[in-house]
């Protein structure tokens, strides 16, 4: 059983736009002097069981990431196949690239979650390898509250018991076979999700669940890069202790 990655990084960032980091999409920002691209490839690459990880881009950003690559000299692990209009399309075409066997397994994650741990990484594996599918869920600590939107913004018309309820984070994995018919079932429905695990779901597969951490969260908004800093620094002063 071989693991392979595929990581959706063909995104605009458009919700960044508005702040300071306004130039770049989210993920070739900078943290403490590394891109996000390259901190998720990396998180990936130091798991031994990784056989590969294969990188969806713009064209128009080809060059650019190369560069970065070479430059944190990433090696021969990593491949790239160029992105499309949505997750769903940059995630497709990466599959139909991988050159492997029906019962591998392939995590996505998105680019844009550096800060994922190794131990989840492995754990994530584990569970796809048992269960056939799973992904990362945060458990929700806030009361979840259904709403209906009005014009206003919005009304309230239930309250969803938390414990019922985990905020879906990446990696999300399956065994390649599966995760390719599920791929050609949504295509064939004109079915676009979010994630991969609404394509399983909507076919039927259990999806098992393992713990996603605060951390692991999806840079997003302003802010949220040196809220990656403050994490990054907590972690080098936990290990100088
Ligand atoms: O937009 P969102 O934050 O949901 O993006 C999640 C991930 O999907 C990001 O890593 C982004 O780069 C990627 N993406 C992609 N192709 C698109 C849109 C998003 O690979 N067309």
């Amino acid at each position: 059983m071989r693991v392979f990655v595929i990581l959706p990084a063909a995104g605009m960032g458009t919700r960044m736009a508005a702040g300071s980091h306004a130039a770049a999409p989210k993920q070739f920002l900078s943290i403490g002097g590394v891109p996000v691209l390259v901190r998720s490839v990396k998180a990936f690459l130091d798991v031994p069981r990784v056989d590969a990880v294969c990188v969806a881009v713009r064209s128009s950003e080809r060059e650019r990431v190369e560069a970065q690559f070479q430059e944190f000299r990433l090696g021969p692990r990593v491949h790239m196949v160029e992105g499309g209009d949505n997750r769903q399309e940059s995630v497709g075409n990466a599959l139909a690239a991988l050159e492997c066997d029906d019962d591998d397994v392939v995590l996505v994650h998105d680019a844009v979650r550096p800060l994922i741990d190794a131990g989840t990484i492995e754990r994530t594996i584990d569970a796809v390898a048992r269960h056939g599918a799973a992904i990362v869920g945060l458990p929700a600590v806030d009361t979840i509250k259904q709403v209906e939107r009005t014009a206003d913004g919005a009304i309230i018309t239930a309250t969803i018991p938390r414990e019922l309820i985990v905020l879906a984070q990446t990696p999300q994995g399956a065994r390649v076979g599966l995760l390719r018919r599920v791929f050609a079932e949504a295509a064939a429905d004109g079915f676009t999700g979010t994630d991969e695990a609404s394509l399983l779901e909507r076919a039927g597969v259990e999806v098992a669940v393992v713990a996603g951490s605060a951390r692991n969260f999806k840079i997003t908004q302003p802010g949220d890069i040196e809220l990656a800093e403050f994490y990054l620094h907590q972690a080098a002063v936990a290990g100088a202790r």
